[in-house]
């Protein structure tokens, strides 16, 4: 496999071409960004951690039946995925208010749901990436309500097993971020991270935040928080 040019950077990310057509080699970045890049740093071992933890994220998912672009790791910040049209919609779950709806309605962090909600904002540095509705999405062309149907209940599936897996090693899912592409068929994968950067993740009894909210509030250190998220999903402080 050959890393070939440069496609795309983005605020986490770099993404190369290789020598096959239905490949891309991702480079995960140690810059932090945040209030649509406002906010800037460079954060020493974020991009090995991020990766780390999306790979191993990415392949119990796929042990569950979820496919998702991962192909394989390649190094401590690469990882080989799938080539996918990325649909220009963030689909956000949340169990639990906190960060912009929290903002937006008002209430306090940490209102339980009953059921989870799910969300969409359109994929727009330039508008700011609006919360959209499905009305929106369609007269956006982004897609179909057929897509966003899809979109939704694969949404809900990833947030039950996620759930599962952050509570088995004492840490609340409390909303989340995901991003779907389509394949050369047009089949609809699963695509970009799963990381503490695009997740809401707070310790199981003392709600403490281990998640891009500690660089987005200044709560601490950042790689100690996502060193603990990863340690705890290799079940290495394993929580009882
Ligand atoms: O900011 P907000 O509360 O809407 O974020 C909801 C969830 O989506 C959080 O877990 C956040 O980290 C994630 N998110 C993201 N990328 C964005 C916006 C939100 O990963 N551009």
């Amino acid at each position: 496999m050959e890393k070939r040019d440069l496609l795309y950077e983005g605020k986490a990310k770099k993404i190369y071409a290789t020598d096959q057509e239905e490949t891309v080699w991702i480079q995960y970045k140690d810059s932090a960004t945040a209030f649509n890049g406002e906010k800037k740093a460079e954060i020493n071992g974020k991009s090995v951690l991020n990766n780390e933890i999306s790979s191993f994220i990415f392949a119990k998912l796929k042990e569950k039946g979820i496919d998702s672009h991962f192909i394989e790791k390649l190094s401590d910040t690469e990882q080989l995925v799938k080539r996918v049209s990325i649909i220009p919609l963030e689909v956000v779950v949340r169990n639990v208010l906190a960060g912009s709806l929290s903002k937006r309605l008002g209430l306090p962090e940490g209102i339980v749901f009953e059921k989870p909600i799910v969300e969409f904002y359109y994929k727009d540095d330039a508008l700011g990436d609006p919360l959209i509705n499905e009305d929106h999405i369609q007269i956006l062309k982004a897609a179909s309500l057929e897509e966003i149907e899809f979109l939704k209940k694969t949404a809900l599936e990833i947030n039950v097993f996620l759930q599962e897996l952050f509570l088995s090693c004492g840490v609340k899912l409390i909303d989340f971020k995901l991003e779907f592409g389509k394949d050369q068929d047009g089949e609809i994968l699963l695509a970009d991270e799963i990381s503490p950067d695009t997740c809401r993740l707070w310790d199981l009894e003392t709600n403490e935040k281990m998640d891009k909210d500690v660089f987005r509030r200044d709560l601490g250190n950042l790689t100690d928080a996502y060193q603990t998220i990863l340690n705890r999903l290799r079940g290495e402080s394993a929580h009882v």
